[in-house]
């Protein structure tokens, strides 16, 4: 079976979900929608498909879609995902979004409802999780191979001078992260977090409008503490990410999702290393395992309840952060 896929959103990421889909056997790109008509004429025309110019003409077109891709951007990436996505919902399509699912988690909340209302899959393109690397590890800790999980940390960086609120930094960039360490450690129970802004020649007071810089502490349900070093001030040039897993028998490192994996035991110094596992070379190509893991599972018609890193999964993710923008503003532990 061939999954046919719409596309709404045409900018720079929904074009590369079209690229994904392209490349695919098992997947035929029918339909491309953006409100920019030149955006959607133009991606129409690269992968020999068909322009739509709003949702409403989409569903109504009376085209076989089998799930369509929500690759929306807004205010902190976020804010326009909610009035397609529910259009796409309402008339019962199973959506693939982009992250955060949302800015703002009233509006998360409607989006998961809607598709749990509906019995639709609801997925979100939580790409970071999507590696060879992040598999077999799993599979360690599944294996008990590092005895009970005690720390998590992650540091997750990227050189990003855009500003569009002061919550864009852990609303855009931190549900990859938080994600990764749910993959890991399962849910939130409290948290505490600090901000600094990062420095700006022509900022209001020579600093940047947007939150550039957080340390966050996590203590997980499961008794598993955790920290979150981000930053939209660093990186640019190697190390997107850093994840380390440590038990009570060995810890394990994991650099950039995809690209090394270390393993290290605490009563010996056996130490294994692997590289490019599976033969993901690089972040880029997460984006092709996420969506093709979504065109299987739609063709096995899985039960919504069963897709990876789901609607529910995102909605999760994004409380966190708004726990960690509380603690903040209060100056205390927050509870989830
Ligand atoms: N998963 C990842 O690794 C990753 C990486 C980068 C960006 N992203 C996410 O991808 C998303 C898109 O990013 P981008 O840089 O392509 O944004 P963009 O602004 O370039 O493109 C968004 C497009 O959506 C269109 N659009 C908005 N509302 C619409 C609607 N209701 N109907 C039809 N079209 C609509 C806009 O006209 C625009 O062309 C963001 O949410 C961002 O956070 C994800």
């Amino acid at each position: 079976m061939s999954l046919k896929v719409a596309i709404v959103g045409m900018g720079g990421i929904g074009n590369r979900h079209a690229q994904v889909y392209e490349k695919r056997q098992d997947a035929e790109l029918v339909a491309v929608c953006d409100i920019i008509q030149e955006k959607a004429d133009r991606a129409a025309e690269r992968y020999k498909t068909k322009a739509f110019y709003s949702v409403k003409e989409l569903v109504s077109s009376g085209l076989q879609i089998d799930a369509v891709s929500v690759c929306s951007a807004g205010k902190e990436n976020g804010g326009d995902h909610h009035l397609p996505t529910m259009e796409l919902l309402e008339a019962g399509y199973p959506v693939l979004g982009e992250k955060p699912i949302s800015n703002e988690i009233a509006k998360a909340r409607e989006m998961v409802a809607l598709a749990k209302r509906k019995n639709l899959r609801y997925g979100i393109n939580l790409n970071h999780r999507f590696t060879p690397a992040a598999l077999r590890a799993r599979e360690w800790v599944q294996q008990g191979r590092l005895g009970e999980l005690n720390i998590i940390n992650m540091t997750m960086w990227i050189n990003n001078p855009n500003e569009t609120s002061p919550w864009f930094h852990i609303r855009a960039l931190h549900p990859h992260s938080l994600d990764v360490m749910r993959y890991f450690a399962d849910d939130v129970a409290k948290v505490h977090a600090f901000f600094k802004r990062g420095p700006k020649k022509d900022g209001p007071d020579g600093r940047r409008v947007c939150w550039s810089n957080v340390q966050a502490n996590l203590l997980f349900k499961n008794g598993v503490i955790g920290h979150l070093t981000g930053s939209y001030d660093a990186g640019g040039s190697y190390g997107l990410e850093t994840l380390e897993v440590v038990g009570s028998e060995a810890r394990f490192v994991l650099r950039d999702a995809c690209e090394h994996l270390e393993f290290y035991p605490r009563s010996s110094r056996q130490v294994e290393t692997y590289s490019y596992l599976g033969g993901m070379m690089g972040f880029n190509e997460t984006f092709d395992s996420r969506i093709g893991r979504w065109v299987e599972q739609n063709i096995q018609k899985v039960k919504p309840e069963e897709i990876d890193a789901s609607g529910e999964d995102a909605l999760k993710v994004q409380t966190i952060i708004e726990a960690v923008i509380e603690s903040w503003e209060k100056g205390t532990v927050v509870t989830l």
